[in-house]
C-alpha cells in the first residue's frame, strides 16, 4: 500500500515550524540525518523526507501497529529506517548497527498518542463505543505494562487519587475514586464505556467542561500511568541530546501543561549545566490560528527546541 491508498488519520502538528527551525538553524542543507522518536503515521517523517530528499531518517515507535502504518504510507525508501522501541531506550549500539554512529542533525519528539489510537485502535483510548479498557501502546515489546482496566479495578484508593491528581489535575478525584471503589466491589470496569459512564454520573453536569468530555482528565491520567509516559519522557530528555551532532537540534512538541513542564525543566537543566546547549526560542512556539482551525488537535501544542553548539566536534558528554 502506498501513500495514495493509505488513509492517514493523523495530521502532523506544527510541521512547518519544525522544518523552519531546522532550515533557519542548521547551516548545511545536504546530507542531514534525522531521528523522529515518535514516528506515528510518519507525518513528520514524510515532511523531512520531502524537504530534504537526500537525508537519512530513523523513526521509532513503541507501538508496532504504528510502525506498520508508517511503512504502508512510506513504501520502499532506502534512506528511511525504523525501530519498534521506546524513544527512551534508543542506544548507541542501534546507531552503530545502522552505521550512523555520529548521531543526528535533528531529533523530534511529538508527544502523546496518535489520532489513530483514539479513532481506530480499539484499545479504549476513546470515550465513544465499547472497547476493552486497555490503553497500552507497547503491544509486543514484552514490557509488563498493566492495562487501564487493571489500574481502575485493582489499585488502592490512595494510588488512584495520586494518579488522577498528579497526571490529570482532576478536581473531582475524591468523588470519582469513591464511586469507583463502590462499583468495583461487585461489578469491575471492563470497557472504556463502563468507565466514562461512571465519571459522567459522578461529575454534576453543570460542572462538565464546555468543550471536552468530563472524563478527559482521568483518561489522560490513566493513559500516562499505563504507559509510564513521564518516566520515559524524563529519561529521553537526558539521553537523546547525547545523540546530537554539532549544530544538531532537538525539538519537542508537547500537548498539555504537565508534559510541557517536564520538557521545560529538563531542557533548562541541560542548558544551565552544559554550555554546549542553548535554547533556540525563549518561549515555546504555538500553532498558528490557521493550523488550529484546520486541525483542532493542534490547539494545545507547544514546541520547544534546543541546539548543540558547533564547536563540539569529537566531544561526547
Ligand atoms: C502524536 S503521535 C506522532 C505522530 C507523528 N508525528 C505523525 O505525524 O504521524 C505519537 C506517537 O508516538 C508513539 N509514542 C508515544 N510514546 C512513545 C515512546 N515513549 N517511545 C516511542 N514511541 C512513543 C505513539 O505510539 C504514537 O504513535
Amino acid at each position: 500500500m502506498y501513500e495514495e491508498e493509505f488513509q492517514a488519520v493523523h495530521f502532523p502538528v506544527m510541521w512547518q515550524d519544525v522544518l523552519r527551525t531546522v532550515q533557519e538553524n542548521i547551516p548545511k542543507s545536504k546530507g542531514l540525518r534525522f531521528l523522529d522518536g515518535t514516528g506515528g503515521e510518519a507525518g513528520h517523517v514524510l515532511k523531512f523526507a520531502e524537504a530534504y530528499p537526500d537525508s537519512e531518517i530513523l523513526f521509532l515507535d513503541r507501538d508496532p501497529t504504528m510502525i506498520q502504518r508508517a511503512w504502508s504510507r512510506l513504501g520502499d525508501r532506502k534512506n528511511i529506517k525504523s525501530i519498534n522501541c521506546n524513544y527512551s531506550e534508543l542506544a548507541q549500539s542501534d546507531l552503530e548497527d545502522l552505521g550512523w554512529r555520529d548521531g543526528f542533525d535533528g531529533i523530534l519528539l511529538d508527544l502523546g498518542i496518535s489520532t489513530y489510537h483514539i479513532l481506530e485502535s480499539g484499545r479504549g483510548f476513546s470515550f465513544k463505543g465499547t472497547e476493552n479498557f486497555d490503553m497500552r501502546l507497547d503491544t509486543n515489546l514484552n514490557t509488563k505494562q498493566v492495562t487501564a482496566a487493571e489500574i481502575v479495578n485493582t489499585y488502592p484508593s490512595k494510588e488512584l487519587e495520586r494518579i488522577f491528581y498528579e497526571y490529570g489535575e482532576e478536581r473531582w478525584t475524591k468523588k470519582i475514586v469513591e464511586r469507583l471503589l463502590e462499583r468495583r466491589r461487585t461489578n469491575p470496569i471492563e470497557s472504556n464505556n463502563d468507565f466514562s459512564k461512571l465519571v459522567e454520573s459522578t461529575i454534576p453536569r453543570k460542572f462538565w467542561p464546555p468543550k471536552t468530555h468530563p472524563a478527559t482528565r482521568v483518561y489522560q491520567a490513566i493513559r500516562i500511568e499505563v504507559n509510564q509516559e513521564f518516566q520515559h519522557l524524563k529519561k529521553a530528555l537526558v539521553e537523546l541530546p547525547k545523540f546530537l551532532k554539532p549544530d544538531g537540534i532537538f525539538q519537542i512538541i508537547s500537548f498539555h501543561s504537565l508534559e510541557d513542564r517536564i520538557v521545560k525543566h529538563s531542557l533548562r537543566e541541560l542548558v544551565m549545566s552544559n554550555k554546549e546547549f542553548s535554547f533556540i526560542y525563549k518561549k515555546p512556539l504555538l500553532p498558528s490560528e490557521e493550523e488550529m482551525k484546520l486541525n483542532p488537535a493542534s490547539r494545545s501544542a507547544k514546541l520547544r527546541a534546543i541546539q548543540r553548539s558547533a564547536d563540539t566536534r569529537n566531544k561526547r558528554y
